[in-house]
């Protein structure tokens, strides 16, 4: 059965090269790209580019306009992240780095605009076709997981992005059941949010965006509902929440 695919936070490193690889698949007949920044020259064939300023009416406009177009969508991704941004936010080592309004940007990218495509997606997603609904999580935002301490904004974002997303997946069992909510940690890849604090990651360690890609694209391929959101690696293994 053909069908569409969605990758929200389109300009992402790891966005383009899933939108270049989405438009490889003949099962695919249809890629919509949702970015803040204009399309790029030389989109692959089949990509629609629509920008979005991410505030709620415009995720509800683009979700609109989406649901004129006919078919329904076997895979979404949301790949929304931030961990710095120019001298404005930087991942903070010590508490005395906490800033809110530091904080406040990290979430609204982080957890807040992931949340609002939640929210408008539930009923927009609702059909016959398994459909894996994909957010950019981090390995970090597991709560368990955490022995290093640091990155307060950026770990807790994402840690609040997890418990949305697993809440929602109660939801959306019940509201949208072909829907399966998956949080995924990408490992360290190579793009501009890894870019300052690739020094320590030890040798073999740093991905590629298409090797991700790749990963991710199998991960999701012969997935069907579980009842409840999973927390997976680059590798498809869970991650403790
Ligand atoms: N790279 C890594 O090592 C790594 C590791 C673990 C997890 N991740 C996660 O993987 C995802 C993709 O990361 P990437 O490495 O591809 O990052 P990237 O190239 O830096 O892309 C950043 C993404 O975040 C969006 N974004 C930036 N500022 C935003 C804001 N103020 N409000 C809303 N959206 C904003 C961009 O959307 P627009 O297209 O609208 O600009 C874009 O999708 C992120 O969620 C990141 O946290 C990455």
């Amino acid at each position: 059965m053909s069908s569409k695919a969605l990758v929200i936070g389109a300009s992402s490193g790891i966005a383009q090269r899933l939108i270049c690889r989405l438009s490889g698949d003949p099962r695919i007949e249809r890629i919509y790209a949702v970015s803040r920044s204009p399309a790029e020259v030389g989109l692959p064939a089949r990509v629609n580019w629509l920008t979005c300023d991410y505030s709620e009416a415009d995720i509800a406009e683009t979700v609109a306009l989406l649901n004129d177009e006919p078919g329904e969508f076997s895979r979404v991704f949301i790949c929304n992240g931030m961990l710095h941004e120019g001298d404005r936010v930087r991942p903070e080592k010590r508490l005395e780095e906490i800033d809110l309004s530091s904080i406040e940007a990290v979430f609204r990218a982080n957890t807040f605009t992931p949340l609002l495509w939640l929210k408008h997606l539930v009923g927009f997603l609702r059909g016959e076709q398994v459909c894996t609904l994909t957010l950019f999580s981090a390995r970090v935002g597991s709560i368990s997981d955490n022995k290093l301490g640091g990155w307060y904004s950026y770990r807790a974002s994402k840690a609040a992005l997890n418990m949305l997303v697993q809440t929602a997946s109660v939801e959306y069992a019940r509201r949208a059941k072909n829907v399966q909510l998956v949080a995924f940690h990408p490992g360290t890849t190579d793009t501009a949010l890894s870019r300052p604090f690739q020094g320590n990651v030890p040798e073999g360690k740093l991905f590629s965006a298409d090797f991700v890609a790749e990963r991710l694209l199998s991960i999701v391929e012969n997935m069907t509902p579980v009842g409840h959101a999973l927390y997976l690696d680059w590798q498809g293994r869970e991650i403790p929440w």
